[in-house]
């Protein structure tokens, strides 16, 4: 594992250097563990390290952010913490602990344990390996369950035969990895995944709980795969007893994957989507708007995310009707699409595949939105004018004026300002 180790950046491997000094101080048995050492042997790239501690993880946590000067976030309902370290890396804590489950899909009561109780209460045999950073220690692999066999064999196992009832999100993770790293789920995990699903497991979870795992599954890259293994295993009535997927839907999906793929690459440097949110719009695309709202308050979506989703379910016929028309004016265009989120935009120029409509988005996108005026609140304060809301109609009449090409540099933006003045006494 060493070997492993050593290929890490050099940045991360001082991390894991701080954590074995802080471990030797301390005198705590200290591991790296869960999808960071998964990736590490896969030598797939993962800057989210996961560290469990023998005997206090948050006190550990402490003593490691304190050596970093970094900030320490803890989530004391599970008795674990978080370090983020620059934007980019995230460091989790946890101390080495035992599980059990009052109620299936209930949260569990924990209890504090050696590694293998640890690694027990984990959903995959490839997610329930360690590597000891302890000193003396350094570098060797734990895998108490066959996880490194089961890497090799591309398998995803459950590590004992209740691991979906005790956890049913489980269900949502083991279709993720399989699709991620195209392994496959072994036949006594799907059956028991079968058997957790036949009995709505997923129904008695948290809907929160459901939410985060199946946003999960919508960032992977380019998730349609994951999407019809949904159909076909688990159906999506634990969304809503009604939904249904049908063909159809799993077209617009594609066309929906169509969008977000020119929209990368067509608009690097426009602000990232959340693409997630797109293929949820069309995994709901049957729903009406009642529904719609009930799904989101249900899952507890964030604000912003109620707001694009239902966004998208209120535009009707009309605005569809009145952006398909030829001939418009770019200051219409930009009136109508401005106020709309691009996660819906796209879910519209997916859905509607009117040659103007689709033209209009684009030009929105590629020339309207992004265009700058040159005049400045000091220009029409030069011009006499006392700051006020009115500055925000000039600016606004000279952004429709050059939208519209009829003005194209700050001499024609002023004359315009100055004649719009004189007009008005
Ligand atoms: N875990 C689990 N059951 C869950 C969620 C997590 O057993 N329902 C354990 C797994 O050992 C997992 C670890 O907690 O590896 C960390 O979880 P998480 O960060 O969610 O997942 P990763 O495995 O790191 O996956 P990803 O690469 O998607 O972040």
């Amino acid at each position: 594992m060493k070997d492993y180790l050593n290929k890490l950046p050099k940045e991360i491997l001082d991390l894991i250097y701080l954590a074995r000094d802080i471990a030797a101080e301390s005198g705590m048995r200290v591991y790296l563990v869960g999808g960071f050492v998964r990736d590490l042997i896969l030598g797939v790239n993962n800057l989210d390290l996961d560290i469990v501690a023998e005997t206090d993880g948050i006190a550990f946590a402490e003593k490691f952010a304190h050596a970093l000067k970094a900030k320490l976030i803890r989530h004391r309902r599970f008795g674990t913490a978080t370090v983020m370290h620059r934007p980019h890396l995230k460091i989790d804590f946890a101390t080495a602990r035992k599980e059990f489950y009052p109620a299936p899909g209930h949260l569990p009561v924990v209890e504090s344990g050696t590694l293998k109780d640890d690694h027990f209460r984990r959903d995959f045999t490839i997610n329930a390996m360690a590597i000891d950073i302890t000193a003396g220690n350094f570098g060797k692999l734990m895998d108490f369950y066959g996880g490194t066999n089961d890497l090799k064999n591309k398998s995803i196992r459950i590590l004992h035969d209740l691991s979906f009832l005790d956890d049913p999100t489980r269900i949502l993770r083991a279709i993720r990895f399989e699709a991620r790293y195209n392994f496959h789920i072994e036949p006594n995990t799907l059956k028991k995944m079968k058997e957790a699903i036949r009995i709505k497991m997923l129904d008695q979870v948290e809907p929160q709980r459901v939410r985060d795992d199946l946003i999960l599954m919508l960032k992977e890259k380019r998730p349609l795969k994951e999407i019809a293994r949904m159909k076909e295993l688990t159906g999506f009535s634990f969304i809503n007893p009604k939904l249904k997927v049908s063909n159809r839907v799993i077209g617009f999906l594609k066309a929906l994957e169509k969008e977000i793929v020119w929209f990368e690459k067509s608009q690097p440097l426009r602000r990232q989507i959340d693409s997630w949110l797109i293929y949820f719009l069309g995994i709901i695309d049957d729903c009406s708007l009642n529904v719609s709202q009930e799904i989101c308050r249900k899952f507890v979506f964030k604000k912003g995310e109620e707001k694009r989703i239902i966004a998208y379910k209120r535009i009707g016929k009309n605005f569809v009707l009145r952006l398909s028309k030829k001939g418009l004016k770019p200051s219409f265009i930009f009136s109508m699409l401005e106020p709309i989120s691009y996660e819906v935009i796209l879910a519209l120029k997916a859905k509607h595949k009117n040659s103007e409509l689709q033209k209009h988005i684009s030009d929105f996108f590629e020339i309207y939105n992004g265009m700058k005026i040159c005049v400045s609140g000091e220009d029409l304060h030069g011009l006499g004018l006392k700051p006020g809301p009115h500055y925000q109609k000039i600016f606004a009449a000279v952004l429709n004026a050059k939208l519209n090409g009829a003005v194209k540099n700050r001499e024609q933006e002023l004359d315009l300002i100055i004649q719009k003045l004189k007009e008005k006494r």
